[in-house]
């Protein structure tokens, strides 16, 4: 059986962790630099918690890095000072290139679980795409197979398509959450609740699973309502930052109409 050490606790680690021994794998360590942190997850899946990178075993078989981005390749270099050669170092981000792990492992890859992960909420893992790459095509075949194991969708999606994977899902995720959260505090400061909001983010997410998101817009500025455009503009006088984002994104949309 696969031993796993996963390194970082966070989003990301939380649920991989927990899924990979849902699915019978041997995660047997835990790294978190907070070992409350360590201890709860390992307490969960069965494994060692840890909070010092020394302690990171030299027997496990895989070692996924679910860190921040800019923290991956100092735990790549800190690992490879006490890691015997020859061992699989894996990253889990969307953005950082496999690259990074180079000059520190000779086997090394991506683990890419393309959603988004916040601890509080149990993610549906069947349905995430798992986006696997390895310029080692031997290891690339034993991720893809471990991937299979937690999820029915697995892709083999190599440097450059993950990175422009990653800009696309900042726009679909990232960005319309933070639009979620305008509409959240505009409704709470006027004292109306977001409730009223959330059937319309439903069925705007449900949309697109069948149809072409253009095809889809509606509202003032794909309209052409341009007197409206002005009423909104006027209320948000009240919240600047707000409105010259409304301004930005109703130009975009006034002009992609405009122009057929
Ligand atoms: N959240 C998502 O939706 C999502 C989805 C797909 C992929 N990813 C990718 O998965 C990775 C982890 O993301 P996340 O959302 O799980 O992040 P997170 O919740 O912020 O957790 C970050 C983890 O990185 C660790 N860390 C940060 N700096 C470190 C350092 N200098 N040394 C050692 N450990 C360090 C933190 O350790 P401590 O516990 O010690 O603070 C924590 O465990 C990132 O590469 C991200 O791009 C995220």
């Amino acid at each position: 059986m696969l031993r796993i050490a996963l390194i970082g606790a966070g989003n990301v680690g939380y649920h991989l962790g927990r899924r990979l021994a849902e699915k019978g794998c041997a995660v047997e360590q835990v790294f978190s630099r907070d070992k409350k942190k360590a201890r709860n997850l390992a307490e969960q899946i069965g494994a060692e918690p840890i909070d010092h990178l020394k302690a990171v075993s030299s027997n496990a078989d895989l070692y996924i890095l679910a860190v921040s981005d800019d923290a991956i390749e100092q735990v790549a270099e800190r690992l490879s000072e006490h890691l015997p050669e020859g061992k699989t170092v894996v990253h889990t981000s969307g953005a950082a290139p496999s690259t990074l792990l180079a000059p520190y492992f000779q086997r090394y890859g991506i683990f890419y679980p393309l959603q988004t992960f916040s601890r509080q909420r149990e993610p549906d893992f069947n349905s995430i795409p798992i986006c696997i790459f390895s310029p080692q095509s031997e290891l690339e075949q034993e991720l893809l197979g471990l991937a299979r194991t937690i999820s029915q969708s697995v892709h083999r999606i190599d440097d450059e398509q993950r990175a422009v994977l990653h800009v696309a899902a900042v726009f679909v995720n990232n960005f319309s959450n933070y639009l979620f959260q305008i509409g959240q505090e505009i409704l709470g400061q006027e004292q109306l609740p977001f409730g009223l909001l959330q059937p319309l983010i439903l069925e705007t997410a449900q949309k697109v699973q069948e149809y072409p998101a253009r095809e889809m817009q509606t509202g003032p500025a794909r309209r052409g309502d341009l007197a409206t455009i002005e009423h909104h503009l006027a209320y948000l006088k009240k919240f600047p930052k707000f409105r010259a984002l409304y301004e930005v994104l109703t130009r975009e949309i006034l002009e992609e109409w405009l122009k057929g």
